[in-house]
C-alpha cells in the first residue's frame, strides 16, 4: 500500500520538473520579501518567499532564487503550516547517499545551476497541499570585495511571477562613514527609478525598492513572469586615515587596509595574448581593440612588453621597453595586426613574458605577468602541472600572474590554479559584446600599484587570514581579519609594513588607531573572519598538493561546518515534510560553464531522493494564516494639546523664532545678523512655547543635510491628493510631543480605509470591516493594502506609501513614507513635496541658507528619522516650516481626515 502511494508521489515530481514554469493560476507568490544588511562591507541577505496553493489538489512548488556567486548560503528554512523545516549543512561525504541515490535514479533532469557572470541560482521545491500555503526563507552571505574603489552589493530580482507584496529593504551600515552611493543596475531603469528611495545619514544608508505589480509586468527587463533583473547598489566609505580602520567584536577583529594618498609605483607589464585559432572571430577582434586601449593607458614612466602566442611565440621586442609615444605607437600598430593562427603553447609563451620581466627587475617599480587565453595548451608542454611547475620556478615569487580565461573553452581551474600559486588572481571574460570591456576594467584594476610586498602585522593576533600580499592597487582593498589573543586591546598592536614609490620602506603605525568596538548590529566579526578563512582555505587547497592541501581541505570543511556555509566541500540537505525526498544543494565552483549536474557534482541542484515514509498532507495540516491580534498592550495617549513639556527642541524652536523678522520682511530679504532677539511669533500666531510639536524631514537629494521643520498642535495633514485619481490620503497628528501620526485615512471614490497601530477599517459602499491582524491584503479596486507586523503598504495605481508602525515608551504611532511617487504633476500633499533644494550662503555668526529666494536663518538641530523602520536621528537645518514647505502650513491642514 505504502508502496503505491511512493509511486504515485514520484511520478508527480517528475511531472513537476518538466514543467519548470509556474502556472499563475496554480500557485501564488503572494509575498517576496529581500532584506539585504551590510555592515563593515559584510552583507547577509535574506530572501523570504510566501506561496500559495490555490489549487483543489496538492502542488510542487518551487522556490528558484538567483544568489552572487561570491556568497555562501547559510539558512535555508521552510514553513509549512507553522512547522519549520531546517536545511542542515553537511559535509559531500556525509549528504553523498542521498546525492548518489538521487542521480542514480536519474532525478537530476531540469536542474540549473550557475547562471551569467555573477550569479548562481538555487532551486528547491515541496509539495504543498490544496489551498495551503508554504514561506521559503533563504539565507546568504558575503564579503563586498572593492573594486576600482567601491563596493557593490548586487540584488537579483526574479521572483518568477509579478507580486502584490514585493519589496527589498537594504541597509548599509558602515562606522567610517559613507562617501557615495548610487543605486545601479537593469532594474534601475527610468521607469522604475520611482520605486526605487534612498535616505543616507553619515554612516548609514537605506535603499528601498517597492514597484508596484504593474511595473513589475511592464519594465524593460519584466514581463509576464515579473521582473527578472538586478539592483546594484555602489558605495564607497570614508578613509580619514591611510591605516584604514579596524573594527572588533567578542574576540574578533577586521582590519580594512585602503591607502588612496600615495604616489603610484612605476610597473613593468607583460602581456601575453593568445592569439590560437580559437580566438577566430570577434574575440581576436575585442583583444586587439581592449589591448590598444589599454595601451593608450600606460604612463610614460611605465614599462612593457608584449607578446603573442599561438604554437609559437611572436614578440614585438625582445626586451621591455618604455611606454614612449613612439613606442607605444608601434605597439598599437603591433596589436592591431594580431591574426588568429595555429595551436596553443602557454607553456613557452608564459615562460617567456616572465624571462623578459625579470630581465628588467627595475628597482622601485611593480611587475606585473597578464595571460590572456582563450584553450587549453595542446602545443608545446601540455602537461598541466609540468607547466605550473615550470611557471612556478620561472616567476619564483618575484611577481604576480594574473591570467584571463576568454570563453569556456578553457580550463579554468588550471588557470586559476597557476595564478593562485604565482601570488595572482585568474579572471574570466565572458564572450559578449562587452569582452573589451571586461579586459579593460580587468587591467584598471592592477593599473595603478602603490605599494609592494605589504606585510600586514597584529601582535596580540592570532588565527589570522592572510597577511603577506605582493601588491596593492589603487581602488582596491586588503582585508585582514583575526582573533584578539585573550581578547586582551592593550596588547593588541597592528601595523602594515611595505615598499612604497622609490623602493622606500613605508610603515603605517597602527598605534594611534583607535579599534572601534562593533555594536550589537554589528556583531558580525566573527564570520567576517569564518568567510575570509574559508574562502582563502578554498584557495589554497586548489593551490596546494599532498598534505598541506589536505589539511588545507580539512580545516575548510570543518569551518564550513561550524558556521553553516555551503561551499564546495559542503552540502545542504533540506529534509521535507515526510513522505517527500530530500534535496542536497552543491555550490558550483567558480567559474564553471553550465552543465548538467550530473555530469558535474558540484554545481547546486536538486537531487530529490525517495523517502519511504508516506504520510497524508491532510492530517497535519492547517491554514498559516493564522489571525492575530497584535499589540494588545497599546494604551492611547493621555498627554494632552497645549501641555507643557520640556524638551530640548522647544528651546531651539524658541532660538528660531527669536531671529527672524515677520514674514513680509523676511520672504525675499536677506536676514542680516543683527536681527534683534526680540521672541517673534508672528508666523505662528497660535504657538505657545512648550506647545506641541511635530518634527518633519525634508530630504535633498544631494548629500547635504535634510531641511526640518515642525508642525504644532494636533492637527490633520493633507499627506497626498491625487486629483486624477481620486486619491486622497491624510493623516492626524497623535498629542505626543516628537510623536507621530495616530489615523491614517485613505480616500477613493469607491473605498475608504482607516488605520491606526492597530486595526485596519475598509469601508466600501453598505459594508464596513475592520481588521484587527497584522498581515493581511486587502483589495478594493485601485488599492491594495498590505500590512504586516510593522508596516502598512498601500498600493494605488502608480502611488506607494508605507505607513511604518513606531513604538517609542510604549506610544504607537505611524509614519507615512512614499516608496514610490506618482508620475502626475498635480499631485499635493506633504508626501507629494520636492526633495529640498538650498544654498548655504552664510556660515557665521549664523548659518542663512538661501531657499528658492529667501533667505531664512536656519539652526543646526537632530531629529527622529521616522521613514526609517528603526528610526535613526539624524542632523537637519530647522527652519520655520513655511521656508521649508515654501507655503504656509495652513495649505496643507484638512479639518477632517
Ligand atoms: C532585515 O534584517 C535585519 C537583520 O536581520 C532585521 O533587523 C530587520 O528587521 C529586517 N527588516 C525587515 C524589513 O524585515
Ligand atoms: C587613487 O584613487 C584615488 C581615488 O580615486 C585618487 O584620488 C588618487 O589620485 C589615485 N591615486 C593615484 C596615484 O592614481
Ligand atoms: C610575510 O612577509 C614577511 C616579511 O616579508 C615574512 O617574514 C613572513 O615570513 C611572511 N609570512 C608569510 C606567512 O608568508
Ligand atoms: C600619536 O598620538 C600622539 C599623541 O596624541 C602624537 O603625539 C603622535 O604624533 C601620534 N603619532 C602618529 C604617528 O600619528
Amino acid at each position: 500500500m505504502a508502496r503505491a502511494v511512493v509511486q504515485v508521489t514520484l511520478f508527480g515530481l517528475l511531472l513537476a520538473l518538466v514543467t519548470t514554469l509556474p502556472n499563475k493560476d496554480d500557485w501564488d507568490i503572494y509575498s517576496f520579501h529581500i532584506n539585504s544588511t551590510v555592515s563593515s562591507r559584510y552583507a547577509t541577505t535574506v530572501i523570504t518567499s510566501r506561496v500559495a496553493n490555490r489549487m483543489d489538489e496538492s502542488k510542487e512548488i518551487e522556490f528558484q532564487v538567483r544568489i552572487p556567486k561570491n556568497a555562501f548560503i547559510s539558512k535555508f528554512r521552510m514553513f509549512i503550516d507553522g512547522q519549520a523545516y531546517d536545511g542542515v549543512v553537511k559535509s559531500k561525504g556525509a549528504a553523498k547517499q542521498q546525492y548518489t541515490d538521487a542521480v542514480s535514479q536519474g532525478q537530476s533532469a531540469g536542474i540549473v545551476s550557475s547562471v551569467g557572470r555573477t550569479l548562481e541560482e538555487f532551486k528547491t521545491s515541496v509539495n504543498v497541499a490544496a489551498h495551503k500555503k508554504v514561506t521559503f526563507e533563504l539565507t546568504y552571505e558575503e564579503l563586498l570585495k572593492r573594486k576600482l574603489g567601491k563596493y557593490e552589493l548586487q540584488i537579483h530580482a526574479r521572483p518568477m511571477q509579478p507580486v502584490k507584496d514585493f519589496k527589498v529593504d537594504v541597509y548599509i551600515h558602515e562606522k567610517a562613514g559613507i562617501n557615495i552611493m548610487e543605486v545601479k543596475g537593469g532594474l534601475s531603469t527610468n521607469a522604475m527609478a520611482n520605486a526605487i528611495t534612498k535616505t543616507h545619514s553619515d554612516t548609514q544608508a537605506w535603499v528601498y525598492f517597492y514597484p508596484t505589480e504593474d511595473q513589475q509586468k511592464t519594465c524593460d527587463r519584466c514581463g509576464e513572469q515579473g521582473m527578472n533583473g538586478d539592483l546594484v547598489i555602489v558605495y564607497d566609505v570614508n578613509r580619514d586615515n591611510s591605516f584604514g580602520d579596524i573594527k572588533k567584536s567578542s574576540g574578533y577583529f577586521v582590519h580594512h587596509f585602503a591607502p588612496s594618498d600615495l604616489a603610484r609605483i612605476p610597473k613593468n607589464v607583460a602581456f601575453v595574448i593568445d592569439q590560437s585559432g580559437s580566438m577566430h572571430g570577434r574575440k581576436i577582434q575585442q583583444t586587439r581593440t581592449a589591448l590598444i586601449r589599454i595601451l593608450n593607458d600606460l604612463a610614460e614612466e611605465d614599462h612593457f612588453s608584449l607578446i603573442t602566442f599561438d604554437s609559437s611565440i611572436f614578440h614585438w621586442k625582445r626586451e621591455l621597453v618604455q611606454a614612449t609615444e613612439e613606442n607605444l605607437a608601434s605597439a598599437k600598430t603591433f596589436a592591431l595586426q594580431i591574426q588568429d593562427r595555429g595551436a596553443t603553447d602557454i607553456n613557452q609563451a608564459v615562460l617567456e613574458g616572465a624571462r623578459m620581466l625579470n630581465a628588467n627587475p627595475r628597482e622601485g617599480s611593480a611587475s606585473i605577468l597578464i595571460l590572456l587565453t582563450d584553450g587549453d595548451p595542446n602545443s608545446g608542454v601540455t602537461n598541466l602541472e609540468v607547466i605550473q611547475s615550470n611557471v612556478r620556478k620561472a616567476i619564483a615569487g618575484e611577481f604576480p600572474l594574473y591570467c584571463l580565461g576568454f570563453g569556456f573553452d578553457v580550463n579554468f581551474e588550471f588557470l586559476e590554479k597557476m595564478s593562485l600559486q604565482n601570488n595572482g588572481v585568474a579572471r574570466r571574460i565572458y564572450e559578449d559584446s562587452d569582452a573589451e570591456l571586461q579586459l579593460k576594467g580587468f587591467y584598471e584594476e592592477v593599473a595603478t600599484p602603490l605599494l609592494t610586498d605589504v606585510t600586514m602585522v597584529y601582535e596580540g593576533g592570532i588565527n589570522l587570514t592572510q597577511t603577506n600580499f605582493s601588491q596593492y592597487y589603487n581602488g582596491s582593498e586588503i582585508v585582514v581579519a583575526g582573533q584578539i589573543t585573550d581578547n586582551d586591546i592593550g596588547t593588541f598592536t597592528p601595523q602594515v609594513v611595505a615598499v612604497s614609490q622609490r623602493n622606500r620602506k613605508v610603515v603605517f603605525p597602527g598605534t594611534n588607531v583607535t579599534v572601534e568596538s562593533a555594536d550589537v548590529a554589528d556583531s558580525n566579526i566573527q564570520r567576517v573572519w569564518a568567510y575570509l578563512t574559508v574562502k582563502q582555505l578554498l584557495e589554497k587547497e586548489l593551490r596546494l598538493s599532498g598534505p598541506e592541501k589536505e589539511s588545507a581541505k580539512k580545516e575548510a570543511l570543518e569551518l564550513s561546518l561550524k558556521y553553516s556555509f555551503v561551499t564546495p566541500l559542503t552540502s545542504m540537505v533540506v529534509t521535507k515534510p515526510p513522505g517527500e525526498s530530500s534535496d542536497v544543494l552543491h555550490k558550483p565552483k567558480e567559474g564553471e560553464a553550465p552543465q548538467t549536474p550530473t555530469s558535474n557534482a558540484r554545481q547546486y541542484g536538486l537531487m530529490p531522493t525517495v523517502s519511504d515514509i508516506v504520510m497524508a498532507y491532510d492530517d497535519f495540516l492547517e491554514a498559516e494564516e493564522e489571525s492575530e491580534e497584535i499589540h494588545a498592550t497599546y494604551v492611547p495617549q493621555t498627554a494632552t494639546m497645549g501641555t507643557t513639556i520640556d524638551f530640548p527642541v522647544e528651546l531651539e524652536e524658541e532660538e528660531i523664532h527669536a531671529t527672524y523678522g515677520p514674514p513680509t520682511a523676511t520672504m525675499g530679504t536677506t536676514i542680516g545678523s543683527s536681527v534683534s532677539s526680540v521672541v517673534y511669533n508672528d508666523l505662528h500666531p497660535s504657538i505657545l512655547p512648550g506647545q506641541l510639536v511635530h518634527q518633519f524631514l525634508l530630504k535633498t537629494e544631494s548629500l547635504s543635510l535634510p531641511l526640518c521643520y515642525g508642525v504644532y498642535g494636533v492637527v490633520s495633514l493633507k499627506l497626498l491628493h491625487h486629483p486624477n485619481k481620486a486619491l486622497f490620503v491624510n493623516g492626524e497628528l497623535d498629542e505626543v510631543l516628537l510623536g507621530g501620526f495616530k489615523r491614517i485615512a485613505i480616500h477613493t471614490a469607491a473605498a475608504h480605509f482607516e488605520f491606526d497601530a492597530v486595526k485596519t477599517i475598509v469601508q466600501d459602499g453598505q459594508s464596513t470591516v475592520e481588521y484587527l491582524q497584522q498581515d493581511i491584503v486587502v483589495s478594493r479596486n485601485s488599492v491594495t493594502v498590505i500590512r504586516r507586523a510593522k508596516e502598512i503598504d498601500v498600493v494605488s495605481g502608480d502611488t506607494r506609501i508605507v505607513f511604518l508602525i513606531h513604538e517609542k515608551e510604549g506610544n504607537f504611532y505611524l509614519w507615512p513614507v512614499i516608496r514610490q511617487q506618482p508620475m502626475d504633476t498635480n499631485v499635493t500633499g506633504i508626501l507629494a513635496l520636492k526633495p529640498a533644494v538650498y544654498e548655504e550662503v552664510q556660515q557665521t555668526p549664523s548659518t542663512i541658507l538661501k531657499i528658492q529666494n529667501t533667505e531664512v536663518i536656519a539652526t543646526r538641530s537632530t531629529t527622529a528619522d521616522y521613514s526609517i523602520t528603526s528610526a535613526p536621528t539624524l542632523d537637519c537645518w530647522s527652519v520655520p516650516s513655511e521656508f521649508a514647505l515654501q507655503r504656509p502650513i495652513n495649505e496643507f491642514i484638512v479639518t477632517q481626515i
